[in-house]
C-alpha cells in the first residue's frame, strides 16, 4: 500500500459532482446518528482505501463509495419510534449505541442507562419493562424501518439495486445476529459488511484512536465482521500516515474529487430536483408531525412564485430551496420535535438552530451555496424578530419572503403535534395578523390567489 501524503485543498472544479452534493449532504445523516462532523465521509475515504486493496472494478467502487456516503439514509425514520419506545434523546441514543461492543451485557447495560433517563422512576420501570420483554420486536422494527426506508430513498436517486440493498444490510452481522433479515456470512452484502466496518472504525479511531479501533475490531472479527475483511482495515488504519490524513481538514474534498468514474450519471437539474426531493422524504420522515411537510412547502413556494410571474428556472431553484429549507431539523432531538406540550426557553433555543444548520449544510454544496442564504431566512420576519439571524425589512429579499410565507401558511394548516390542522380561514385570520411585522403583503396575496385558484 503507497504512504499516505497530505491532501491538496487546490482541486477546485466547475464540474457538478454526485459525490460532493451527497457527500455534504451527509452531514445532514451524521446529525441525526450523533455522530461527529464527517463521519460518513471519513467512512467513503476508510471504505474506499480497502476497495483498493481488494482490487475492486470501477463499478464495484462506484457502488461502494455512494453506499458508504448514504449509509445513513434511513436514519431519521426511525428516530421518532426511538424516542417514543425507549423515551430518550433519539440523537445521543443513536451515537452511545454505535459504541456498544456487542455483548448481551453491555447491551443491557445501555438498555437500562438508556431508557427513560430523564423520566420519573415509575414510568422509566414501565418502559424498561417494556423494552426488555418485547426487546426482539422492538430492535427488529426500529432497524427494518430504517434499513427498507434507506433502500427506497437510495432506489429514488437512481442508484443500483446493489447500493440500495447494502444500505439495506448495514446492520447485519457475519454470525447472523443481526437485523432486520439476520443475513449470515456471505449472503450479507459485500458492499454492507464494508460499510458496517468502516463506521464502528471511523467511531472509534474518532473517540478512541487508532489501537482501540484495531483492537475493537479484532474482538468483533466473527461475530459482527466479515473475518476476512477485518485484517484488511487493520492494515489500512495501521498505514503510516492514516491518522493524520484522518484529521486533516482537506480529507472532505478529498474525498469529493476522488469519486470513482462511473457511466451515465449526468447530474443535470432533473437530477438535482430527484436528489432534492429524496432528501425531502429523509428530513420530513424525522417527526410524525412534518409528514410531507417540505414536500407540501415546495408546492406551495411554486404557487406563489408563479404567480409572481418567477420564469421556470427560477420557480424549479426555488422549489429546491423549499424543499431542503428544514435539513437543519434533522440536527434536532424528537424529545423536542414531537413534544407535545409547550416548549421550554432551553428547548426553544435548540429549535431556533435548525436554520442555521441548513445553512451550514447546503453552503457545503457549491450548486446550493445561494439557495442556502434563502432556505435558512425561512424563519426570519419583517420586523427582526425572527431567526436566527434576526435579520431586518430590507436584508430579506422577494425569495426569502415567499419561502417564508410558504412555510408558515403550511405549518398553520398541517397538523402539529400541540393541535389539529386549521381550518383555511383561520389560519387566514393569523396570518392576517402576521402582514407587516412577520409577512409581506405581496407574497401572501400571492399564496391567496394560488390558493383560491387551485
Ligand atoms: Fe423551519
Ligand atoms: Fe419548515
Amino acid at each position: 500500500m503507497q504512504p499516505h501524503h497530505h491532501f491538496s485543498t487546490s482541486s477546485a472544479t466547475a464540474v457538478v459532482r454526485l459525490g460532493e452534493i451527497l457527500g455534504a449532504l451527509s452531514h445532514a445523516l451524521d446529525l441525526t446518528e450523533g455522530q461527529p462532523e464527517g463521519h460518513c465521509v471519513r467512512c467513503c475515504w476508510i471504505g474506499m482505501q480497502v476497495a483498493e486493496v481488494l482490487d475492486l472494478t470501477a463499478n464495484q467502487r462506484s457502488d461502494l463509495y455512494f453506499t458508504l456516503l448514504l449509509k445513513d439514509l434511513g436514519c431519521s425514520s426511525n428516530a421518532a419510534r426511538i424516542c417514543q419506545l425507549y423515551l430518550t434523546d433519539d440523537i445521543e441514543f443513536k451515537r452511545d449505541f454505535k459504541l456498544v461492543d456487542g455483548s448481551a451485557r453491555q447491551g443491557l447495560e445501555f438498555l437500562l442507562s438508556h431508557t427513560a433517563s430523564q423520566s420519573g422512576l415509575v414510568q422509566r420501570l414501565k418502559a424498561v419493562t417494556n423494552v426488555l420483554k418485547n426487546s426482539n420486536d422492538i430492535v427488529g422494527e426500529v432497524m427494518q424501518t430504517r434499513c427498507d426506508r434507506g433502500a427506497e430513498i437510495a432506489r429514488m436517486m437512481r442508484f443500483s439495486e446493489d447500493v440500495a440493498q447494502g444500505i439495506a444490510g448495514l446492520d447485519e452481522h457475519w454470525d447472523g445476529g443481526g437485523r432486520p433479515a439476520r443475513l449470515r456470512g456471505e449472503a450479507i452484502p459485500l458492499y454492507s459488511r464494508i460499510a458496517l466496518l468502516a463506521q464502528v472504525a471511523d467511531v472509534f479511531v474518532t473517540e478512541l484512536g487508532v489501537e482501540a479501533a484495531v483492537s475493537e475490531l479484532t474482538n468483533r472479527a466473527g461475530t459482527w465482521f466479515d473475518p476476512d475483511l477485518t485484517p484488511v482495515f487493520i492494515e489500512v488504519m495501521r498505514c503510516p500516515g492514516f491518522l493524520e490524513e484522518f484529521n486533516d481538514p482537506g480529507l472532505e474534498a478529498h474525498v469529493f474529487t476522488s469519486e470513482p468514474a462511473h457511466t451515465g450519471r449526468v447530474v443535470d437539474e432533473q437530477y438535482l430536483d430527484e436528489i432534492a426531493s429524496a432528501f425531502a422524504q429523509v428530513i420530513d420522515a424525522k417527526s410524525p408531525f412534518t409528514h410531507g411537510h417540505s414536500e407540501r412547502v415546495a408546492q406551495y413556494t411554486d404557487s406563489i412564485c408563479a404567480e409572481m410571474g418567477y420564469s421556470t428556472e427560477k420557480r424549479r431553484w426555488m422549489a429546491r430551496a423549499a424543499l431542503l429549507h428544514d435539513i437543519g431539523k434533522l440536527g434536532v432531538s424528537n424529545t423536542i420535535l414531537d413534544k407535545p406540550g409547550k416548549l421550554t426557553d432551553a428547548e426553544f433555543d435548540l429549535i431556533k438552530l435548525h436554520p442555521a444548520m441548513s445553512h451550514e449544510i447546503l453552503s457545503r454544496v457549491s450548486v446550493f451555496q445561494d439557495m442556502a442564504l434563502t432556505a435558512a431566512a425561512h424563519h426570519e420576519r419583517l420586523d427582526g424578530k425572527g431567526y436566527p439571524n434576526g435579520m431586518s425589512a430590507d436584508q430579506l429579499t422577494q425569495d426569502m419572503r415567499i419561502l417564508s410565507v410558504a412555510d408558515i401558511f403550511d405549518a398553520l394548516t398541517a397538523d402539529r403535534p400541540y393541535r389539529p390542522a386549521m381550518p383555511l380561514e383561520k389560519a387566514y385570520a393569523i396570518m392576517d395578523d402576521m402582514v407587516g411585522c412577520a409577512i409581506d403583503i405581496e407574497c401572501y396575496a400571492a399564496l391567496q390567489n394560488a390558493i383560491a385558484n387551485s
